[in-house]
């Protein structure tokens, strides 16, 4: 079932995703070699109490685990759902994804982005890229009268177009009183089940998670994270948007900028 938002509730979601941004931006200036993945999420889990907001990934039920961080940080083929243990210590060069989740007022904020530490190569470079120019070719359709579909095949092409491939079946979500809620937003066209209509009030949480090489996935003995098959890097970024009559607003923020 979609659950159509109103103006009241565009203004909490706008607020929970400034807090979900400035968390990501926290990340951005922590990451360096010798930094563990725990001190992120510590810093991250503080920041977001101190705004008066919860983590909305702490304590998440999938499948009758419970998560017991506040982000998602997935390193190199590490697709999505990577924990941030404290054995997992950064040393470039790497691609670092945070994901975190913010709950403010009741509203739900999700966003991730890409870092590269160290000396990542320049078709790793290529991959970030790739996949963030896929991000916002697929809000591009954020707008009523497309089709969720509309979004999966934005994405695909882009990244398709400098050879790299969508991870399987791991999709973006609508998002808003629930951190997941329908619609599911496919990154791959041949993962596509249904399809729905893009209509005025749907928040959606729109993010390719896209593959060096092939998209084909596997989850780690952890339980949790989703890696490539072949080992292949990937790349993830990830905006909260809101569909107005007049198209897409992005409520999580660009973290380059
Ligand atoms: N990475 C997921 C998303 O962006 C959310 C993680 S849920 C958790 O939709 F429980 F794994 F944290
Ligand atoms: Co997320
Ligand atoms: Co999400």
């Amino acid at each position: 079932m979609i659950i159509l938002k109103n103006d009241v509730d565009l203004l909490g979601m706008k607020e929970s995703a400034k807090i979900a941004s400035s968390a990501l931006r926290l990340a951005k200036n922590l990451i360096r070699d010798g930094v563990t993945a725990k001190e992120i999420d510590d810093a991250i889990r503080e920041f977001i109490l101190s705004k008066g907001a919860r983590p909305s990934f702490l304590g998440y039920k999938v499948e009758g685990k419970t998560y017991n961080y506040s982000t998602c940080i997935s390193i190199n083929d590490e697709v999505v759902h990577g924990l941030p243990l404290e054995n997992k210590v950064l040393k470039g060069p790497m691609l670092v994804k945070v994901d975190v989740g913010v709950e403010f007022e009741g509203y739900h904020s999700d966003t991730a982005w890409t870092f590269a530490l160290g000396d990542v190569s320049e078709r790793r470079i290529l991959l970030m890229k790739a996949t963030k120019e896929a991000l916002y070719k697929g809000i591009g359709f954020a707008k009523p009268g497309r089709k969720v579909s509309d979004i999966t095949y934005a994405i695909y092409e882009t990244v398709r177009r400098y050879g790299f491939e969508p991870a399987r079946g791991v999709t973006g979500h609508g998002i808003g009183l629930d951190l997941h809620e329908d619609p599911l937003i496919f990154n791959h066209p041949e993962d596509i089940d249904y399809d729905y209509g893009i209509k005025v009030g749907m928040a959606l949480a729109i993010e390719p998670m896209i593959a060096e090489k092939r998209g084909y996935v596997k989850t780690g003995k952890d339980g949790w994270t989703i890696l490539t098959k072949d080992g292949s890097w990937s790349a993830h970024y990830e905006h909260t948007v809101f569909v107005s009559k007049d198209g897409p607003i992005i409520l999580t923020e660009d973290i380059d900028v």
